[in-house]
């Protein structure tokens, strides 16, 4: 059985102030199993809220992204600086809706991993594949290219999340051998070429609480990356709330 089960909500750009406080707590009214992590992160606006809301809870809080500068001439972004002023201890970085409407490259992706890292903030890296590559079979080729191009080598702790383009927002999931199979090749790909061994591997798409047990146990993830059911309290609470 995996230590440390890694449930972290991807709330995107969800929740205003009366329905974060609502689903805050009722998170901090379960009694969830201490090998649980249960990170939260919420739109930039919200952060100081909710780390006023979880004070005193076990609730831990993340970013959905940010700048890979310190400061800056960046109009519109947020500075890593901010982010762990208000105490986030993890940021999400190469979410596939930051590469598609952001135009973000493994470039851009590798130097906000740093920018993290240096500033003692846990990088959860996405990648994943199309619809297309998952067809025409060019997936891990793919995905290698991500990781090639995204990690800077001998990294201490690393998070990877696999999360497949076609499976977010779809209701659609890959099989437990595909998934298996993403992560198995991950860890080796890390550990041969970036000399990394620290890695925790997350799933990601369409996760809820009907398919998250199975894809657990069966793929021995070391957790979930959830959208729209990390939104959904009774979804939620049935996830976290279960054996772990
Ligand atoms: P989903 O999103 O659970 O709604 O598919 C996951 C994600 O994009 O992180």
């Amino acid at each position: 059985m995996p230590q440390n089960t890694l449930i972290v909500s991807n709330w995107k750009m969800n929740l205003n102030l009366i329905s974060t406080k609502k689903l805050i707590s009722k998170l901090k009214s379960l009694k969830t199993s201490k090998n649980i992590k249960n990170i939260v992160c919420p739109q930039y606006l919200l952060i100081p809220y909710v780390r006023d809301l979880i004070k005193s809870s076990q609730i831990i809080l993340g970013a959905q992204d940010c700048h890979f500068e310190e400061k800056g001439s960046f109009t519109g972004d947020s500075s890593i600086l901010l982010i762990k002023e208000y105490s986030c201890k993890y940021v999400i970085i190469g979410h596939s809706e930051r590469r598609e409407y952001h135009k973000e490259k493994n470039l851009d992706v590798k130097k906000k991993i740093k920018i993290a890292v240096k500033n003692n903030i846990i990088p959860i890296v996405c990648v994943g594949e199309s619809f297309l590559m998952r067809q025409n079979k060019s997936y891990l080729k793919f995905i290698y290219k991500q990781l090639d191009e995204c990690i800077p080598k001998k990294m201490g702790k690393l998070i990877i999340a696999y999360e497949p383009i076609w499976a977010i927002g779809t209701g659609l999931i890959p099989t437990i051998d595909d998934i298996t199979e993403v992560k198995e090749s991950c860890k080796k790909f890390l550990k041969t070429n970036k000399k990394i061994d620290d890695i925790k591997f997350l799933y990601g798409g369409s996760v809820n609480s009907q398919n998250f047990f199975e894809i657990r146990n069966k793929c021995k993830v070391d957790g979930a990356l959830i959208g729209g059911a990390s939104l959904l309290e009774q979804e939620i609470t049935n996830i976290l709330k279960g054996d772990f």
